[in-house]
C-alpha cells in the first residue's frame, strides 16, 4: 500500500531522507528528465542537494510531500518560500518524482494535491514552478489547472546536455 506523509520542521531525524530522495533523483535524471542535473551527475552531489532543502525543511522554509511503500519513499515534492518580506505569500514546487515502476497510479497527483493543501495551510497564495516543454509533467499541471504563463526556448539542459526549452506556471490559491 501506497502512504503518504509530509516532513516540516517539526519533523525530527529528517537527514534520514536524504539518501532515498537522491535515489529518486538520480533514476530520474537516469531517464532523461530535466530536474536541474546531468546523466554524469554523481548521487552524491543529489544527497548533497537533498541535505540542504532538509536543512530549509528543518528551519521552516519549505515542506516536503512525500509517498512510500513499505518505508521506501517512491515519490516526492518539494514547496520551497520564498524569503524575500515581500513574497512571504509565494511557493516554488520544485523536484516532483515518482519512481519509475509507479508511475502511471496517480501517485504525483496525489503529492501535488496534497502539497497545495499544505500551502493553504502555510498562507500561501501563489504558486510557481517551471518544467520541461512537452514533457509528461507539463501536461499534468495543465490539467491539475495551472496557468500557463509561456515557454522560454534554450532554457535548460537535459541530462545528455541538448539544451531544451522550459514552461513556466503559476497557480493562485483562493
Ligand atoms: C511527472 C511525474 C511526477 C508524474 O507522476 P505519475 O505518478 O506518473 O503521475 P500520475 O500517475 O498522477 O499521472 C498524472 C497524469 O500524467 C499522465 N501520465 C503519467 N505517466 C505518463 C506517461 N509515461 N506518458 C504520458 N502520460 C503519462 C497520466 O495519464 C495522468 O493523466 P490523467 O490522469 O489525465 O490520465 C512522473 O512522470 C515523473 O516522476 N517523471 C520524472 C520526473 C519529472 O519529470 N518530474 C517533473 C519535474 S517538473
Amino acid at each position: 500500500m501506497i502512504d503518504f506523509h509530509v516532513l516540516n520542521s517539526s519533523h525530527e531525524e529528517l537527514e534520514d531522507f536524504s539518501l532515498p530522495f537522491a535515489k529518486l533523483l538520480y533514476e530520474a535524471v537516469q531517464s532523461g528528465a530535466s530536474m536541474g542535473y546531468l546523466l554524469e551527475t554523481p548521487l552524491s552531489e543529489l544527497e548533497a542537494f537533498w541535505s540542504s532543502i532538509l536543512s530549509d525543511v528543518s528551519h521552516g522554509n519549505a515542506k516536503i510531500v512525500y509517498a512510500q511503500e513499505e518505508r521506501v519513499p517512491i515519490g516526492v515534492v518539494v514547496l520551497a518560500f520564498e524569503k524575500n518580506p515581500n513574497a512571504k505569500h509565494r511557493a516554488e514546487v520544485a523536484k516532483l518524482i515518482v519512481a519509475r515502476e509507479k508511475q502511471g497510479l496517480g501517485v504525483g497527483k496525489k503529492l501535488l494535491s496534497l502539497l497545495e493543501m499544505e500551502a493553504r495551510m502555510s498562507e500561501k497564495s501563489l504558486l510557481i514552478l517551471d518544467t520541461e516543454t512537452d514533457s509528461v509533467a507539463d501536461s499534468l499541471y495543465q490539467s491539475l489547472q495551472w496557468t500557463r504563463l509561456g515557454e522560454m526556448p534554450s532554457h535548460s539542459a537535459s541530462p545528455n546536455g541538448e539544451l531544451r526549452p522550459t514552461t513556466f506556471y503559476f497557480k493562485e490559491l483562493f
